[in-house]
């Protein structure tokens, strides 16, 4: 019976053509358990993207795991016998975002043993190709890194020496991810070396149609899409933009609306909530954005940091009632913060106990009312804790406004964005 590609699904039909591409160039299937001992992630935790891995019992009581990588199994089951090892994947993933374990769909290959120049250029054609594959026409963008580790989260940091990430025009994340990994190879007590990529399928649902609109907005839409903080620091970083020759007069009207645009200048802006700007721009929606190095610090959004705007001044910092010690006190510190990434991390490195409270403003008022001991929190002009009888007790970090750019829009609109740097720059 000869079956028709057309009741293949996208997903299907990017599959069957990656794997009918790996395989003519003799790469052979490979399938395995979506469950892994969970040992093997716990003694390689270095090895491994941030982020929690769900793990269960199994009958016999051994503790298991969704798997939440291929690379270790395949690695850890490869055998070292000298021969090269040419393997393709397709399997799906488990990875928390540290809201919600994620099911992800990869297509991968991995090449093993005593690898050469020509295995390694071979793999960067594949990886290549499977880009133009998987965008269906769109533009793509490869980036190749030699003997560097422009890590990024959720990056696998077993790649080392030679690491790549490939994007699609309109998909606002990397679509593969690839490098070397002797390193692990190594750890696993075996000789040779290993290259290998993936590629995350999940992230195309959404490009199945004729993409004529990505993301709301045209696609031959050649705007720049721009993320302002609703406010003050907002209203600052527009006089910026406005100086620099990215005006767009209807914004200073009095009105209720939240998206402006001046198409003479290509510049499309949006008044966000401040800690949502980067969400904006690490989805593509915004192409860059300007938001508080304090939201980027809490939330370690995936986003370029393009510029130091010099706006937005203040400091990170713990603060408490008048003649509070920290140091002397020897109960759990309670820690009252919107920040509680920023507070986590300050004590864990000062092997301090805490029990963090989070709160959403007035933070101040939570030692004066017994909520807290300290709080972390923002310093601008220091005239809240002076009025509330607080002081500060120690600096956390200094803060400033940040340019920010989504990553894959920054490769397909680079020229427009490093225009725009240039010229902010100049008037900074
Ligand atoms: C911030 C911060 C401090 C205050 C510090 O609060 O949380 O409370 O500003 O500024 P200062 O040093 O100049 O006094 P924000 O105004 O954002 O309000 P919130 O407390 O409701 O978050």
């Amino acid at each position: 019976m000869e079956v028709s590609k057309d009741i293949l699904s996208y997903d299907e039909q990017i599959n069957l053509e990656l794997r009918s591409l790996y395989s003519q160039f003799g790469y052979k299937p490979y399938k395995m358990s979506r469950f892994e001992e969970y040992e093997l992630y716990a003694e390689n935790k270095a090895f491994m993207p941030s982020g929690d891995i769900l793990a269960f019992t199994d009958v016999s009581g051994k503790l298991m795991a969704l798997r939440p990588d291929v690379t270790l199994s395949i690695v850890k089951n490869a055998i070292d016998d000298g021969n090269l090892k040419k393997l393709y994947y397709n399997e799906n993933v488990y990875r928390s975002n540290g809201i919600e374990y994620k099911e992800q769909m990869q297509v991968g290959l991995e090449c093993i043993g005593e690898l050469d120049a020509e295995n390694v250029n071979e793999v960067l054609k594949l990886a290549q190709q499977s880009l133009d594959i998987v965008a269906k026409g769109r533009r793509t963008h490869l980036d190749v890194y030699h003997n560097g580790n422009e890590t990024e989260k959720n990056d696998l940091t077993y790649y080392s020496d030679l690491t790549f990430r490939g994007y699609i025009e309109g998909v606002p994340a990397k679509v593969l991810s690839g490098g070397r990994y002797d390193e692990l190879l190594r750890k696993f007590g075996k000789s040779g070396g290993a290259i290998g990529f993936a590629v995350y399928l999940n992230l195309l649902e959404n490009l199945d149609q004729e993409a004529t609109v990505i993301n709301g907005f045209e696609r031959e839409d050649a705007m720049l899409n721009i993320a302002l903080p609703k406010g003050r620091l907002g209203e600052k970083a527009y006089e910026i933009f406005e100086e620099s020759g990215y005006e767009c007069p209807e914004i200073n009207e009095e009105s209720r609306k939240l998206v402006f645009e001046n198409s003479d200048k290509n510049v499309r802006y949006f008044w966000v909530k401040p800690t949502d700007v980067a969400v904006y721009v690490e989805r593509g929606v915004a192409d860059i954005g300007v938001v508080g190095s304090d939201i980027l610090l809490e939330y370690s959004n995936d986003v370029y940091q393009l510029l130091d705007l010099g706006i937005g001044k203040c400091t990170m910092q713990v603060a408490a009632e008048k003649g509070f010690h920290q140091d002397g006190f020897e109960k759990t510190l309670r820690v009252a913060t919107k920040f509680p990434n920023i507070a986590r991390s300050h004590y864990l490195n000062k092997g301090r106990e805490i029990d963090i409270i989070k709160l959403n403003g007035s933070i101040e008022l939570a030692p004066l009312l017994g909520l807290a001991d300290v709080v972390v929190d923002i310093v601008e002009t220091g005239k809240t804790l002076i009025e509330n009888n607080m002081e500060p007790v120690e600096k956390i970090s200094d803060v400033s406004a940040r340019l920010i750019s989504n990553k894959a829009s920054y490769k397909f609109k680079h020229e427009v964005i490093d225009g725009l740097c240039a010229k902010i720059t100049e008037r900074l």
